[in-house]
């Protein structure tokens, strides 16, 4: 899908489709307007058979006095409720119409619409990340790709061009792919995205872009002591991987130097929940548990694309949680990289055990901040849902800027409290803590959990098991947070 940024009026532009916006109440947006004009009153006139709801589609042909062969309309929701979300909802039904259409090209007039207090750059971004997150399919391991119809080849974006507009769009498009990345990921299935396999995607990163690429090994995390990580990945065949990806944009040898951003992506290829074994119903959805590392690469990827002038690195603890003879059990007690004592209550709570030790490594780049993203609680998802996904931070400056750059990717975040309160959960009689909190307040106690690894960082820890992916008949992988964790490192380092 090939985007431009044009100026174009939308009664002479010679494409596919033209799609104009139409407030409910039958109110034209200014395109429409012009079209409806040129039209003679005909799209007024077809206005009744539109839904007055945000995302719903009227596809009229033929317009007398107009260029494009076909006009699409879309309902954009009453006037004074227009914001993000309605314009968000008019993009993803436009793009489903487009799709439906097997339309070629389009100009797509949304673009011009006023949302909220945003610039056209936000529009930009927003309509580009819509249509390729619509236009995503999985069909790799399906042999009859029956059903797919042809891409939309060309979208032009009908505004006057600035460098502004050309960086949002840039921006836009390798966030784009860096989240389909994530989400190919997240939907491969388990026996395919293996540690190793997650491993072998960053090796390709890391040569496509020139990244550095450092991958340790199981004997390397005994050497370093990583007794949390260790025990989480005994019982499985597949070893474990520690990958560690560094994309490092920001001008060299400028003072004060460019901050170093820490992504650490909890990379489960399969939760079975080990010897506190998952239920059988549904666990197949457990191979979405490498989520946070998934976004990680993905984020990666896109802020190397678009040569951002940041520094990050990735860190990527992968293994699988199985039972077995060699299997962690409840009431082992480990010993952590960081030299504090685990004592596993639940081994089902495996996510904060190879987290913990990747953390304390990450220690170790002296990163200005570091933020941690996983598939962590389901408590998580019954605390927010599917929504947003959960914020914890050690940092008041670094929450708050989490919480702007995740409004502004609308890559939604909700904090929660991570308060000493809940930290006697975690109380051991055998160790140092225990792995598990109880059920009040489960993503909470996880968080401090994380905490206690975290004390000399700028930290903060999301909490993505309700957004990652979406069950039931849409099942499949989202690619958030990717949208978030590119705006906040662009934020980050004072790019924007
Ligand atoms: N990967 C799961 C969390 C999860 C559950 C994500 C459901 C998405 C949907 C995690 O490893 C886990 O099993 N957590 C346990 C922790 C509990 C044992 C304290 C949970 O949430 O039940
Ligand atoms: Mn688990
Ligand atoms: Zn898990």
């Amino acid at each position: 899908m090939q985007f431009s940024i044009k100026a174009l009026s939308p009664e002479t532009a010679k494409t596919g489709c033209v799609v104009l916006g139409v407030y409910a109440s039958r109110e034209l947006s200014p395109s429409a307007g012009r079209v409806d004009k040129a039209a003679r009153g005909a799209l007024r006139k077809a206005l009744p058979d539109l839904p007055g709801r945000a995302g719903a589609t009227l596809l009229l042909r033929g317009l007398p006095g107009v260029a494009a062969e076909r006009v699409l309309l879309v309902g954009l929701g009453e006037r004074k409720e227009f914001a993000e979300s309605p314009f968000r909802d008019a993009v993803r039904g436009a793009a489903a119409a487009l799709r439906e259409l097997g339309a070629k090209d389009a100009a797509f007039y949304l673009v011009d619409l006023k949302v909220g207090s945003r610039p056209v750059a936000w529009n930009v971004r927003h309509a580009v990340l819509g249509l390729r997150e619509a236009f995503y399919r999985f069909d790799q391991l399906k042999t009859q790709k029956k059903g797919s119809p042809p891409a939309l080849a060309a979208v032009t974006l009908p505004v006057s061009s600035s460098p502004a507009l050309q960086g949002a769009l840039s921006e836009a498009i390798a966030t784009a792919e860096g989240a389909a990345l994530a989400r190919t990921l997240g939907n491969l299935p388990p026996n395919i995205c293996t540690p190793a396999y997650l491993a072998a995607e960053a090796g390709k990163i890391a040569r496509q872009f020139k990244l550095g690429l450092q991958v340790l090994e199981k004997g390397d995390m005994e050497k370093l002591g990583m007794g949390a990580l260790l025990a989480v990945a005994r019982a499985s065949h597949q070893p474990p991987k520690l990958i560690v990806l560094r994309y490092s944009g920001a001008a060299k040898g400028k003072k004060p130097r460019a901050p170093l951003l820490a992504l650490v992506g909890k990379g489960i290829t399969f939760d079975t929940g080990g010897i506190s074994l998952k239920p059988a119903g549904e666990m197949d959805e457990m191979k979405y548990d490498m989520s946070g590392a998934a976004s990680v690469l993905g984020a990666i990827h896109a802020l190397a694309a678009m040569k951002a002038p940041v520094n990050v690195v990735g860190v990527i603890p992968a293994c699988e949680n199985m039972p077995g003879g060699a299997a962690a059990k409840p009431g082992d007690v480990v010993t952590t990289l960081s030299g504090q004592t685990v004592e596993i209550l639940n081994t089902d709570a495996e996510g904060r055990l190879i987290l913990c030790d990747a953390l304390t490594y990450a220690a170790r780049f002296e990163p200005e901040a570091v933020i941690d993203i996983a598939t962590l609680t389901g408590a998580c998802v019954i605390a927010l849902g599917h929504v947003a996904t959960g914020l914890f931070a050690n940092d008041d400056k670094l929450a708050a800027g989490i919480r702007e750059a995740a409004d502004d990717a609308w890559d939604r975040v909700w904090q929660m409290p991570l308060w000493e309160d809940y930290q006697e959960q975690l109380r051991s009689n055998f160790a140092d803590m225990a792995n598990i909190g109880g059920r009040p307040g489960g993503s909470i106690t996880a968080a401090c959990f994380l905490a206690r690894f975290t004390r000399k960082q700028r930290w903060a820890h999301l909490d993505i098991a309700g957004t990652a992916w979406k069950g039931g008949r849409e099942k499949g992988s989202t690619g958030r947070p990717v949208p978030l964790l590119v705006r906040y490192a662009l934020k980050h380092a004072g790019k924007k």
